[in-house]
């Protein structure tokens, strides 16, 4: 069977760095996120029993290696619970540019999870569509379910999923993007989890997660922006300081990235709500209210350092599309 699903990007609040189990990639912390509605990825998932091999296409061009091999393990855990062999032929689509210094991986491995569960006839629930999504990459289990996602990093295989807080029309947040650079990362998220415990940082930042957790969903619940925006400031920049400290240290910033910080106070300054978070990599995500985001958006776009800016409202969770 053939199926197509789609699913959200999202941006973390308090973040997921660093593993307690890497091979199931169970996190040492929980993370709180919301779902971004227009950064997508379509995943078509066809299991056939006379394929000869597994097969990857990602906006229409073909992908073998490590990538590919990532999306085929995913295939072998679906494989495993449907209990057949079949090899698949699996595309993606994002509706973002590639390139553009947007992760991907959550949503990819979102969308192939509901996609190549459903291709193989699994009746999966959303707890466990969360968990097998979380195989691919950790922050995808995050994009299965809508609105405002918790993921409580659990213990093991089937305990380490992720579950709405609020629906995606509980609170008119958008995330303008400010991008300072489309390049690929040197180091993905995968080699820097495995950094994280590398550092002396990391055990304080674990160590004091929950608490931030904590406030960042009461405040995501009162829709209470200043409140959210201070504990998703100092949270990003702990898990930077992990970052740039770990053995050896990963810099994802570029001058630029801190010069849009700067920016971010000062606009606050001038009255302006807004507030920001950085992902593994140097570009940085402006969250404010709706009302707020186009003059967000023109005054990023003013900042020398910023090349170009995406905006997007909180998505949805991740569906299996109705057959052509
Ligand atoms: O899901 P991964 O392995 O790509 O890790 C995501 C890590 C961050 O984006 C930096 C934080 C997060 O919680 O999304």
């Amino acid at each position: 069977m053939k199926t197509t699903a789609t699913s959200c990007s999202n941006i973390a609040f308090i973040k997921y760095w660093g593993n307690a189990d890497p091979q199931l990639r169970i996190a040492a912390n929980p993370s709180l996120s919301m779902n971004l509605a227009d950064l997508t990825i379509t995943a078509t998932v066809q299991f056939d029993p006379d394929f000869p091999s597994d097969t990857l296409t990602i906006n229409g061009e073909h992908v073998t290696g490590g990538a590919a091999e990532r999306v085929f393990r995913q295939m072998d855990i679906i494989r495993q619970k449907a209990n057949f062999s079949h090899r698949a032929k699996i595309a993606t689509e994002s509706n973002f540019p590639a390139g553009a210094g947007i992760a991907s991986s959550a949503a990819a491995f979102s969308a192939l999870a509901v996609a190549g569960a459903a291709a193989a006839g699994l009746a999966l629930s959303e707890a466990e569509l969360s968990a097998l999504a979380r195989r691919g990459s950790g922050s995808a289990c995050r994009s299965v379910p809508p609105g405002f996602v918790q993921w409580l990093a659990g213990g093991t295989d089937e305990t380490s999923f992720a579950t709405t807080i609020a629906p995606a029309d509980h609170w008119d947040l958008v995330d303008v993007v400010a991008i300072v650079s489309a390049e690929h990362k040197a180091v993905g998220s995968t080699g820097g989890h495995a950094l994280a415990d590398t550092g002396v940082l990391q055990a304080a930042r674990v160590a004091s997660a929950t608490e931030r957790f904590i406030a960042a969903k009461e405040a995501v619940l009162a829709k209470d922006l200043p409140a959210l925006g201070t504990v998703i400031e100092e949270d990003a920049v702990m898990m930077h300081g992990v970052m740039m400290t770990s053995r050896p240290p990963l810099f994802y910033w570029q001058p630029a990235t801190l010069a849009v910080i700067h920016a971010v106070y000062q606009w606050r300054a001038d009255g302006i709500p807004v507030y920001f978070t950085i992902d593994a990599g140097p570009n940085v995500h402006l969250i404010c209210e709706r009302p707020h985001a186009a003059a967000v958006e023109s005054l990023a776009r003013a900042l020398p350092g910023v090349q170009k800016t995406m905006r997007s409202g909180v998505g949805g969770g991740a569906r299996v599309l109705p057959s052509p």
